[in-house]
């Protein structure tokens, strides 16, 4: 297929196509199955995360129209996957800026934190704090408590080394702190996240008297050419999801079960965030400080 060569080692999307809300149009849906009628198209593929799949769900089962969903969100927060494609890569990129960041924190004996994405779960804060060797990892799972991270810096100075810590975009401290984007929302009615670390680099400063560094990473860990595991995930993924639509199984998504690839409805797709479980923040938690 000319289509389709030499798109392994690209990030993104080849189409052009972006997260949008087609249910925030007045007759978005109507509109979406006219011109796939026009096109000639049989039957759509819809690759993405909560809000895609949530919307794909409901052209599904509230205006029949024949779709199958893929998971892919950095953010590995769909309950009916192990994985979706899109982390693996998001984690090497974390890891790479933290293993990077080491440097300066070592030379300078200045605390480092870096602010990774995620929304509302932990996953790539827990997974590249950990393969990184990230003195604190901070999740949206758990509220933080400032003086006990201030604590936790201390002993890591202590030891004659300077703390790397890793926030997850939606992590709070206890009491609550203000989004530097919470007036900022997104089609599907989303609060843009980010800004904690740098609120986090304040308050460390104001309360240790240690020059505080927040690093940002942003968009870069949704950039750039995919893992190995990306990609084996994705290539079996759209193998699965056209053998699906070959036999007409609409209203599907492929899923990761252990090693192998299942079918699940679409509507179980959105229905439970899955987001890092107390047991597993525990193991990292032995690393702390
Ligand atoms: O869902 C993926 C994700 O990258 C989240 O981790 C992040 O909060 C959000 O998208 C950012 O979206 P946008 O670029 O639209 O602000």
């Amino acid at each position: 297929m000319p289509e389709v060569r030499g798109i392994l080692p690209r990030g993104g999307t080849v189409l052009g196509s972006s997260r949008t809300n087609p249910f925030a149009d007045d007759g978005g849906p109507a509109r979406i199955a006219e011109n796939l009628a026009a096109a000639g198209v049989d039957g759509l593929i819809a690759i993405g995360g909560e809000d895609t799949l949530g919307a794909a769900s409901r052209l599904h089962e509230e205006h029949e129209l024949p779709v199958i969903g893929v998971p892919k969100t950095i953010d590995n927060d769909l309950g009916a996957t192990d994985y979706t494609f899109g982390f693996d890569t998001a984690i090497n990129i974390a890891m790479e800026a933290i293993d990077r960041l080491h440097t300066t924190a070592d030379s300078h004996h200045r605390v480092l934190i870096v602010e990774v994405m995620g929304r509302h779960a932990g996953w790539i804060a827990f997974h590249a704090g950990l393969a990184g060797g990230a003195n604190i990892i901070l999740i949206p799972e758990r509220k933080f408590d400032v003086e006990q991270v201030c604590d936790l810096v201390g002993r890591r100075f202590a030891s004659h080394f300077a703390p790397i810590i890793v926030v997850a975009e939606g992590a709070e401290p206890e009491g609550g702190v203000p989004s530097a984007e919470a007036d900022k929302l997104d089609a599907f009615g989303h609060v843009r996240l980010g800004g904690v670390g740098h609120w986090l680099e304040g308050e460390i400063e104001r309360r240790t008297g240690k020059e505080t560094r927040a690093t940002v990473l942003g968009h870069v860990q949704r950039g750039g050419t995919p893992t190995a595991f990306d990609r084996v995930l994705a290539t079996r993924f759209g193998l699965h999801a056209i053998d699906a639509a070959d036999a007409g199984k609409w209203g599907t998504m492929t899923a990761l079960r252990g090693t192998d690839i299942q079918l699940v409805q679409l509507t179980e797709a959105t229905a439970e965030l899955k987001t890092v479980p107390e047991s597993l923040y525990a193991e990292a938690e032995v690393f702390f400080g």
